[in-house]
């Protein structure tokens, strides 16, 4: 039941700072620009010349960022409340062609055919890859439990709040096009994603308290303007891909499906790191203290509604469920490699950032 009776002066005092903490969009940069005007064939053919080259990844991700912050228009979206038939238009048409290049090449190794002879051994493969991955065991998070110092700490909690700063906005998508059973694994967790209608136990409300609690509220937001590195922001990325486009809907869930399984593995080490180097007070963990045992439970809802979907579902259906938790596998792990050694160019004091 939403706690009507909090509204009117009861709601809790960090429900005054405007969510997420993001910087105001100032212009299209040149890049982008120059992207958006080009037609469809040499959006293409420059996706392909960059391909086999560093710049690769960064060329793909700076314009899913771009297209991110349009989808969810915050304020850091390029159309913050407007519309504008023309940008919209030429922002669809690189949305479609940059998204082709992901998963026809970037993640191509995860986008093949995963059979199942019925949802039983879907929901039993799951299961395994679930707790049975690379993505568990990074060394990031081993990292994080033995070395990692402050400093290094607080690089890494503020990318954890960017990164599940609006998972309530995504999991919320998530609900649409899907029935039965899992639809209401995907509400269940809406549902605790927003504190079940109590809004000091939002969970972004705990990364609020995180914010506060390191009086971060205006450097956070500089550090995302001018120092944050985009690697960063692949998942967020890539996610955004699966939630956007129809006919990806069944990924969305093999994707999400994968990430609760993370959960509670990650942040025992993340948690055990913390009190290594002292960061021990309440606003500080309580994030991650109540994910430790709120996502292994969302993760088995998750599975066993595969199990039990009724009416049964397709052989199509389960493979691209199959499909999103290996493309979030295997962006994941771009991901987290990236930010292991940007946790360690600031731990040896080879990065310092100004904010
Ligand atoms: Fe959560
Ligand atoms: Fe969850």
């Amino acid at each position: 039941m939403f706690k009507l009776t909090e509204l009117k002066d009861k709601q809790p005092h960090l429900q005054e700072h405007q969510w997420p903490p993001l910087p105001r969009f100032k212009s299209t940069p040149e890049d982008i620009r120059e992207f958006l005007s080009l037609p469809r064939s040499l959006q293409k053919s420059s996706l392909a010349e960059v391909r086999d080259t560093p710049a690769y990844d960064e060329f793909i991700n700076t314009k899913l960022a771009y297209i991110s912050g349009y989808l969810f228009s915050y304020c850091d979206g390029p159309l913050h409340q407007a519309v504008d038939e023309d940008l919209e238009y030429e922002i669809q048409r690189m949305k479609l062609s940059v998204e082709s290049e992901v998963l026809d090449h970037w993640l191509s190794s995860a986008n093949r055919e995963y059979p199942f002879k019925d949802s039983a051994e879907c929901a039993d493969y799951l299961q395994h890859l679930t707790f049975d991955n690379p993505g568990i065991n990074h060394p990031l998070f081993d990292f994080l439990r033995n070395d990692a110092n402050e400093v290094t700490f607080k690089y890494f909690l503020r990318n954890e709040v960017c990164r599940n700063e609006v998972v309530d906005d995504e999991v919320a998508v998530m609900t649409t096009g899907i029935q039965g059973a899992m639809k209401a694994a995907v509400c269940s967790n809406l549902w605790d994603e927003v504190g079940q209608g109590n809004l000091g136990k939002f969970h972004t409300y705990w990364l609020r308290e995180l914010v506060e609690d390191y009086s971060d509220w205006h450097s956070l937001i500089r550090y995302r303007a001018e120092e944050r590195p985009w690697f960063t922001m692949i998942t967020t990325n890539v996610f955004n891909i699966l939630l956007t486009r129809p006919g990806l809907k069944f990924r969305r869930y093999g994707w999400f499906l994968l990430n609760e399984g993370w959960v509670s593995p990650h942040f025992t080490k993340v948690l055990y790191g913390m009190d290594r180097v002292g960061l021990c007070r309440k606003g500080q963990q309580i994030y991650f203290k109540a994910h430790e045992s709120i996502d292994p439970r969302h993760t088995v809802e998750l599975i066993e509604s595969i199990r039990y979907q009724r009416p049964t579902l397709s052989d199509k259906q389960m493979s691209e469920i199959a499909c999103g938790a290996h493309m979030s596998l295997e962006a994941s792990l771009k991901q987290y490699d990236a930010m292991l050694n940007y946790l360690v160019a600031i731990n040896d004091g080879k990065i310092v950032h100004k904010n």
